[in-house]
């Protein structure tokens, strides 16, 4: 994959920060990963894939620090706890957790199995618990006050028909998230949510919109006229990181092209 270096923000707005990104192999995560590997962060990918893992160290070395890129699914509590263990080993602290790695695919719930229900809610509420549950011992070494950035969903509130273990799940991590941030504020750790919409070249939006041929349709639930870019997850997730986001916590931050708000009107 051909890569760029450049970035909006300086270029030393991460220095050595050590980051843990799941599902950082590909899509959201990928680009988050490429984007604090731009601005001087240590990363650290997480993923299931080995393969996918290794093209992703690839493309992203040139650009950076050494990338470390564990094979571990994040419902694996033990598998969570070898990767934090690793990290520690190396670098003795964690500055940010991103928790990304997620699974859905539109199924009404009627036709809904308790293991597709159960793989969902895993990977996005579970996976999330067992990585902040893991990491905070690592968090609370961060010079920077550590930072964890959830990824959930407007559609946590809202509910969302055809993914109710999604939003289900979502909403879980919501409210973990604003738990967290308030048990995790004596420790100087922010932990806040981003909130995507339709984001162009995911497998989110191929799987829930494009197969479905719904692309159009989701495309006029923005108030702008476009689905999102990687570059645009990632600005918020350095911007959430990096010393600008010093007295944010607790937040969601909605990088949707305005679909939550527009949604409730046509
Ligand atoms: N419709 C209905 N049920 C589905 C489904 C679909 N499109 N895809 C998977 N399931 C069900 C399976 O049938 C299975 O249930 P069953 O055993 O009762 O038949 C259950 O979900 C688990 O599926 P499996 O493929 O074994 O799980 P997995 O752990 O390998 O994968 C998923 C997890 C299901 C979330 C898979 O879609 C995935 O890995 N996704 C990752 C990428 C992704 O979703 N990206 C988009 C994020 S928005």
């Amino acid at each position: 994959m051909a890569m760029t270096n450049s970035s909006v923000f300086k270029d030393d707005v991460l220095h050595d920060r050590v980051a843990i990104i799941t599902g950082g192999s590909s899509g959201l995560g990928f680009g988050m990963a490429a984007a604090y590997q731009t601005l001087g962060a240590h990363v650290v990918l997480v993923g299931r894939d080995s393969e996918k893992l290794a093209h992703a160290k690839a493309d992203l070395e040139p650009l950076g620090h050494e990338v470390l890129a564990f094979a571990s699914d994040v419902r694996s509590y033990e598998g969570t706890t070898a990767v934090v263990d690793q990290v520690m080993q190396k670098f003795g602290r964690i500055d940010v957790l991103i928790n990304n790695a997620a699974g859905n695919f539109h199924c009404p719930f009627e036709q809904l199995t308790p293991n597709g229900w159960r793989a969902v809610v895993d990977i996005d509420l579970n996976g999330t618990f067992n990585f902040c549950h893991a990491s905070l011992i690592g968090l609370k070494q961060s010079k920077w006050g550590g930072r964890v950035i959830n990824i959930s969903l407007a559609q946590a509130a809202s509910g969302w028909p055809g993914s109710a273990h999604a939003a289900s799940a979502k909403a879980g991590v919501t409210a973990l998230t604003r738990s967290l941030a308030v048990e995790w504020g004596p420790y100087a750790i922010r932990v806040n949510n981003i909130l995507p919409g339709p984001i162009a070249n995911t497998e989110g939006v191929k799987r829930l919109y494009e197969d479905r041929g719904q692309a159009e349709k989701e495309l006029n639930r923005l108030c702008l006229d476009s689905f999102g870019h990687t570059d645009d997850i990632a600005n918020a997730a350095v911007y959430l990181a990096s010393e600008a986001g010093n007295f944010i916590t607790g937040c969601d931050l909605s990088v949707d092209g305005g679909r939550w708000l527009k949604r409730a009107w046509v």
